[in-house]
């Protein structure tokens, strides 16, 4: 008899996990399928792949600051000094983005905590600060383009 019920419960269990991870992936779908044509900021590893046509002038720009975060970052680590003049933080905020929904108050307040990381950073350089200037890039992603994340996360200095 405790048998049963304990196998009973068990399946019940199972079965509410099963009908949460449907409703996870009903609502997954439904957030791809809304925005449509921003991949890039969906997927976790890849950025658009090369072939593709045509990528909108603020992820182009986004590209950018992704390899000048490789530099800087190389440049740390090998003691190098880093300034505003070799690395300009660029307007990628006026630029069109693929998901014009992106932009708005939100989307200001996190240029502007980022901007403002940025010139900590080039005021006094250092893998601390450069570390959080790559959080106030999290930031933003975390709200608007959550797709590159784990791809910034491994420019981190390690401390
Ligand atoms: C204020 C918001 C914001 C900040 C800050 C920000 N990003 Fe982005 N990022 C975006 C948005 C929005 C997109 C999508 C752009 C598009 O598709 O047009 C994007 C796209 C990207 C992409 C994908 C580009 C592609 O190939 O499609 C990378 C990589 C990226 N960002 C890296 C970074 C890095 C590195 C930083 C910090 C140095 C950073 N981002 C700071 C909002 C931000």
């Amino acid at each position: 008899m405790s048998n049963f019920f304990g196998k009973s419960f068990c399946w019940a269990s199972h079965r509410f996990a099963v009908i949460f991870l449907l409703f996870f992936f009903i609502l997954l779908i439904h957030a791809c399928g809304g925005r449509g044509g921003e991949e890039e900021c969906e997927n976790p590893n890849e950025l658009r792949a090369g072939n593709e046509p045509d990528p909108r002038p603020m992820a182009r720009m986004m590209r950018v600051m992704y390899k000048q975060g490789e530099e800087m970052r190389s440049r740390i680590l090998a003691g190098d000094s880093i300034s505003s003049d070799a690395f300009p933080l660029l307007n990628y905020h006026t630029q069109v983005p693929t998901d014009p929904s992106v932009l708005g108050p939100d989307f200001d307040r996190h240029h502007a905590e980022f901007s403002k990381a940025w010139e900590e950073l080039m005021k006094s350089p250092d893998s601390v600060r450069y570390n959080l200037m790559l959080q106030a890039c999290m930031g933003c992603h975390a709200d608007h383009c959550p797709g590159p994340i784990k791809k910034i996360r491994k420019l981190s200095i390690v401390q």
